[in-house]
């Protein structure tokens, strides 16, 4: 493997904790079907506002994930609505939903929690997670592809969802304490890790 992989690797474990990095390769293949990418990242902005909009009916007694997590809501709408200009500009299109087998997979580490507490730190650091490595490969997106101003449009998007990954872990503390949320957060980075491992790399998915 290059020198580049490894720091690319060095610097994630550093900055979110990941316990895999992704090939950087991986952004040029993505880039050679963008219009798949492209509309898979449209849709996992979609779910991201709608995970935000259920967390915030389920937990309306909390007055910090009501006054946190609107925004976010707001900001990741915004983000589908520039994933949608971004294809439009290039004369393409949004394609259907696909099966989204990476949320699908880390959705099986979830306990089954007992009360709705535990629940909570469950969705909130499964939340996390998703942001951790969407960040990750929006980073390698941001620095890979070819295209300058693909590169300027994931650049935006890296910067944004790594403050979502803090959001998310800042609130299961603010919720459960400090040792339970680092404890089980390993587990889940642990998780995930096995997860990608076992997962096809693909160009056409942002996961
Ligand atoms: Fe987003
Ligand atoms: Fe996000």
């Amino acid at each position: 493997m290059s020198p580049d992989f490894h720091r690319e690797s060095h610097y994630l474990r550093g900055m979110l904790g990941l316990k895999l990095a992704t090939d950087p390769r991986w952004a040029n293949i993505a880039e050679k079907s963008l219009e798949e990418i492209l509309t898979d990242h449209a849709f996992c902005e979609q779910k991201a506002a709608t995970s935000g909009i259920s967390l915030i009916v389920h937990h309306s007694d909390k007055q910090d994930i009501v006054d946190e997590v609107t925004p976010l809501v707001a900001e990741e709408w915004g983000h589908f609505r520039k994933v949608l200009k971004e294809l439009k500009k290039r004369g393409l299109v949004l394609g259907r939903q696909r099966k989204d087998e990476y949320v699908n997979e880390l959705l099986k580490l979830k306990k089954k929690g007992s009360n709705k507490e535990d629940n909570l730190l469950e969705d909130l650091l499964i939340f996390a997670m998703i942001e951790a490595r969407s960040c990750e490969r929006f980073r390698l997106l941001s620095l890979h592809v070819e295209d300058p101003d693909l590169r300027a449009f994931y650049h935006e998007f890296m910067v944004s969802e790594a403050g979502h990954y803090r959001l998310f872990l800042d609130l299961a503390k603010k919720y459960h304490p400090a040792d339970k949320v680092k404890a089980r957060w390993e587990e889940i980075l642990t998780g995930e890790a096995e997860i990608m491992r076992n997962m096809e790399l693909r160009g056409d998915r942002v996961h």
